[in-house]
């Protein structure tokens, strides 16, 4: 880049006053830049990708280099790829290549490599993808003074669902919130990913954290106590606020699992222990909120029976809206937080494979 200005430059201030020999000009100062070293360019074909939890990806970046003498071999290339976080504010570290030294960071070690397809491919295969994979990669090539980045969206397919828990409404600072989320084999949603959720029809009159720290709540069907009837659709922002003493609920998502999703069949109805303890003898473990909304979503799971899940919430997935089964939509029903010693519901449970 630093020298692709100085040819702008030079050609401006020297080629003006001798029109007629402008190209003779133009030709020396381009001899001059090549002396000066390779230029080097860093492009991703896809600017992004689209995988789910479990999978394999392929994050593409190819650098060139516009050098006459291209004998130098790339021994002095170094690739670096990063990640932003999820206010943009930060990169961290994912992978590094120069010459035959490899190193990959925290949660990828192990899960990445370079592809190598080709002498100037430096795109990253990520293997057995995690939810925090989400997100914004930068590819960085650098070669002695030139240096040059590409950016790569990885997303995932998946479902992005409204979560309080038993303590009720409005009640997560940001942190309670982002652990919330996991509680329930999920992470906090983005922007990008509520913003997706609304365009398929989600509508929630509940603001949520999202993962850049701001609030929000997605609108289809405006109406008087959710900003108005004479509003437009949309998702509606309250701005960021304070991540320890605001609260509110939260925005989860999760993608698809490794795992059976199932309801129990069990003779009696059950307590909120019994329901543990059933799954428990049955070789699995009472689900979780984000494995009965990835069933729903991912694998059209419809049973129109009332069941616990481990958050203490009792719920139930319909994909075919039918009389008395949530006749108007297709929806995971939620019917509460139910006194736990009631002994009126069935139990989901989940059962990993590994
Ligand atoms: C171009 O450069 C040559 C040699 O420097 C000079 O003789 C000639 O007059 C120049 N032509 C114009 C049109 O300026
Ligand atoms: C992902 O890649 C790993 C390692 O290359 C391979 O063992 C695994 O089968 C792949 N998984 C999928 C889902 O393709």
């Amino acid at each position: 880049m630093k020298s692709l200005l100085f040819l702008v430059l030079i050609s401006i201030c020297c080629a003006e006053p001798h029109i007629g020999n402008y190209t003779l000009d133009h030709e020396r100062i381009i001899h001059i830049q090549e002396d000066d070293g390779p230029l080097l360019s860093v492009v991703a074909e896809q600017s992004k990708v689209f995988s789910h939890r479990g999978g394999n990806v392929t994050l593409p970046c190819k650098f060139y280099r516009e050098s006459i003498t291209a004998g130098s071999g790339t021994h002095r290339i170094r690739v670096k790829w990063t990640k932003l976080t999820s206010d943009y504010l930060k990169e961290v570290d994912v992978f590094v290549a120069m010459g035959h030294h490899r190193k990959s960071y925290g949660n990828y070690q192990d899960r990445v490599f370079l592809k190598e397809g080709s002498s100037n491919d430096a795109s990253l295969v990520i293997t057995a993808l995690t939810l925090e994979d989400y997100g914004k990669y930068k590819c960085e090539v650098i070669e002695g003074l030139e240096d040059d980045t590409a950016m790569v969206t990885l997303d995932l397919q998946g479902v992005v669902f409204p979560y309080f828990p038993r303590l009720g409404r409005y009640n997560l600072n940001f942190h309670e919130a982002q652990q919330a989320c996991l509680d329930q084999d999920s992470v906090i949603a983005s922007f990008d990913q509520l913003y997706e959720a609304w365009r398929s029809g989600l509508d929630w009159c509940n603001a949520g954290w999202l993962s850049d720290g701001s609030v929000q709540y997605p609108i289809t069907k405006p109406r008087e106590p959710c900003g108005g009837k004479n509003t437009v659709p949309g998702v509606r922002n309250y701005g960021f606020w304070d991540k320890d003493k605001s609260r509110y609920d939260v925005f989860c998502f999760t993608s698809n699992f490794n795992g059976r999703f199932y309801y129990l069949i069990h003779p009696t109805k059950l307590t909120y222990d019994e329901a543990v303890q059933a799954c428990l003898k049955d070789g699995s473990q009472i689900a979780k909120v984000g494995q009965i909304f990835a069933a729903w979503k991912l694998l059209g799971y419809d049973r129109c029976d009332a069941g616990w899940l481990a958050d203490g919430s009792v719920r139930y997935p319909i994909s075919r809206p039918r009389k008395r089964c949530s006749p108007n939509e297709a929806a995971v029903r939620f019917v509460g937080f139910p006194d736990k010693k009631h002994k009126l519901y069935g139990v989901y449970c989940f059962r990993a494979y590994n």
